[in-house]
């Protein structure tokens, strides 16, 4: 069966960005000069997923004005003849076919996933953390897709990371397969501490999975953080049989990746996708070494 849905979990408070965060969703923070779900969704549709459900919860209406239209808007740009600026606003209104479902009770990402079932029912899905931005030039989702297509199960994307940074992550025990890019999951563990994570693999939030999920996360008691952990839902699929729809893979990531889920580097990735870009990317670049060393040159 053909993997067509995206579910973006989006209902989180974004303490970690407070105050911006009071009022407006983390998701509407903008890397360079779109908001940071629009990459997601723009990834999504760039695999074929154009059936996108968000997860959302209180204070997140911007995030669904931003995928409609903005008819006042328009009408001023169309009379001053801004072509450029009102094809950049058109350009979310018809990206995907949006859906949007509130969390309620906010119990953790396997919770949010949950609330996806009814939307997605007994199909393959996939799963996209706003967190992690996945340079366009490196697309992944895709891969993942047809190991999915291939060989039935979940799909995981796998990054090395430091071993110092493994406490951050849900972290894999892989073996190798034929393919070079692919691993089989063996284990998997939330955010465990350096000297207990199995690897330095660690989940990226990309994922395929099984709608065998659903039932497994209904029954996954709170884990790390007293939260509905969706990687103990994956733990359990790895140990169920095909069949049962079982079985998770890992597709190896090492492209372009940057992580917008705290100030840093959230900073950072501005940093590098603007230097990225015709339009900024060689301003900034002649700018930034007269900052860091005012005396240079
Ligand atoms: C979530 C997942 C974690 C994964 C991470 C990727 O954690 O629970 O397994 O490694 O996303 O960004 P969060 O960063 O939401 O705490």
């Amino acid at each position: 069966m053909r993997v067509t849905k995206a579910v973006i979990p989006a209902a989180g408070f974004g303490t970690r960005f407070l105050p911006v965060t009071k009022a407006t969703p983390k998701e509407m923070l903008p890397v360079v000069d779109k908001p940071s779900i629009q990459y997601v969704v723009e990834e999504a549709v760039g695999a074929g997923l154009a059936d996108v459900v968000v997860i959302t919860g209180r204070s997140k209406r911007p995030l669904e004005d931003h995928f409609d239209r903005n008819v006042e808007l328009e009408a001023a740009l169309e009379a001053k003849g801004d072509v450029d600026r009102l094809d950049l606003i058109m350009a979310s209104n018809d990206l995907a076919k949006m859906h949007y479902i509130r969390q309620g009770d906010a119990l953790g990402l396997g919770h949010a996933v949950l609330t996806a079932q009814h939307h997605v029912g007994n199909e393959p899905f996939a799963v996209l953390l706003g967190d992690d931005l996945i340079d366009p030039r490196d697309p992944v989702l895709a891969r993942m897709i047809s190991v999915r297509e291939q060989h039935g199960g979940s799909v995981l994307c796998l990054m090395e990371v430091p071993r110092d940074q493994i406490s951050l992550y849900g972290c894999a025990a892989t073996v190798p397969t034929d393919a070079p890019d692919v691993v089989s999951v063996t284990d998997l563990v939330e955010k465990p501490d350096a000297q207990d994570a199995p690897s330095s693999l660690a989940v990226i939030g990309r994922y395929v999975l099984d709608p065998a999920v659903f039932a497994v996360l209904s029954r996954t008691p709170p884990g790390s953080g007293g939260e509905i952990q969706l990687t103990d839902a994956l733990r359990e699929l790895a140990r169920m049989t095909a069949s049962e729809g079982g079985g998770v893979r890992g597709v190896l990531f090492d492209g372009r990746r940057y992580d917008t889920g705290d100030r840093l580097s959230y900073l950072q990735a501005n940093i590098l996708m603007a230097l990225e870009r015709d339009d900024l990317g060689p301003a900034l670049r002649a700018w930034l070494p007269t900052v860091l060393d005012p005396e240079g040159g």
